[in-house]
């Protein structure tokens, strides 16, 4: 088996991944669906953003910050998430953020990404939201021509803070709606269920916004219902523990709900044991609308071909499970019926010519 290591070149988790199957994973046309822009900064750039800006990146080395990225369950890992972030200030660092990560997606097959943000932590900071999404749309324009790469973006609330704060940063991102395709959920999941979000999320909709939540993660099947019943979201992101819940997989592979699941994100969070027992496969042979995403990929060890490369590793997928994930992507994403017809043709025809 060919020995290569994923994204994360150096000392982090050398992971076994056999890029030299008969389809190239990092070839494979794919779109990203669940990413957090934050999740993707780097040790390396996070000194660098530091010293630009005269911050303390809180750690003497790179290695040093690194080998804190030893996670126990979600809050463990949006500590340091949170910290990590706080040298963020300027519109060129969000714009050097994005387009480090669109960079790495387009080397791993990535055709289009929808990015989370998460605008209060950055505001509650004092950095102006127009700073931010200024950077990020940036980056994404740029990225369009060079990287031949499209991205939407997605603001995130996160729901350890009030409903009130929430509507607050609602009504600063109305005049941004043309930026911004969908509202999402993000953070601390338990005891913060998608109900407290109901009355923002339904002006979010009236304004013309999408909804997507994160739901079923560490958070019960109840929430899953909840973010499906309450906030009429498009998509679960992870709700990996809809499983748990015969009723509520049937309504799911039923109505095509898509989840995007995060195969590396679930392990390095606890959220199940390793890879080998991820629930992936038995979504999909459930007939799940599932998609492969790299969450955090700076913190959980690989992006998102990496993931890909994982899970067909631990749990056998076959190049049917592979092509049937990578159509779901587009299938699940939030571009129009016309261009994902052009990408799903792309898969086809890159599947066909690495076959003859
Ligand atoms: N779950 C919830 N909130 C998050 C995550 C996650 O995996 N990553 C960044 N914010
Ligand atoms: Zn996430």
């Amino acid at each position: 088996m060919t020995i290569a290591c994923c994204a994360c070149e150096k000392a982090r988790t050398v992971h076994l991944y056999n890029f030299a199957r008969v389809i190239d994973l990092r070839q494979l046309p794919k779109a990203e669906l669940h990413v957090h822009v934050e999740g993707t900064f780097e040790p390396e750039l996070i000194f660098t953003i530091a010293e630009r800006n005269g911050i303390d990146p809180g750690y003497a080395s790179v290695d040093a910050l690194r080998a804190a990225y030893n996670f126990t369950d979600l809050q463990s890992f949006l500590n340091v998430y949170y910290a990590g972030m706080r040298v963020l200030r300027t519109e060129r660092d969000y714009y050097d953020l994005a387009t480090a990560y669109l960079e790495r997606a387009a080397a791993q097959g990535v055709r289009h990404a929808e990015i989370f943000f998460d605008p209060q932590a950055h505001t509650d900071r004092g950095v102006p939201f127009a700073t931010v999404v200024a950077g990020l749309t940036g980056a994404l324009e740029a990225a369009r021509e060079r990287l031949r790469i499209s991205a939407h973006l997605i603001l995130c609330f996160l729901r350890d803070l009030s409903a009130e704060s929430a509507m607050a940063t609602l009504e600063v991102a109305i005049p941004y709606r043309n930026r911004i395709i969908a509202i999402g959920l993000d953070s601390a999941e338990v005891g913060n269920p998608p109900s407290k979000f109901a009355t923002v999320f339904d002006r979010a909709r009236a304004e013309g916004f999408l909804t997507v939540a994160h739901a079923g993660e560490e958070g019960p099947p109840e929430y899953v219902w909840e973010a499906l019943d309450l906030l009429h979201a498009a998509r679960i992101d992870h709700g990996v523990r809809s499983l748990e819940d015969p009723q509520l997989v049937e309504r799911l592979r039923r109505q095509r709900i898509p989840l995007t699941v995060c195969p590396f994100s679930n392990v390095k969070l606890h959220v199940v044991a390793d890879l080998a027992h991820h629930p992936l496969k038995r979504m999909l042979d459930a007939g799940l609308l599932a998609t492969v995403n790299s969450d955090d990929p700076a913190y959980f060890g690989g992006y998102v071909a990496d993931n890909f490369a994982g899970v067909v590793a631990a749990l056998g997928l076959s190049d049917s499970d592979v092509i049937a994930l990578a159509k779901n992507s587009f299938e699940a994403s939030f571009v129009d019926d016309a261009k994902k017809r052009v990408h799903i043709n792309e898969i086809d025809h890159f599947t066909a010519a690495t076959s003859s």
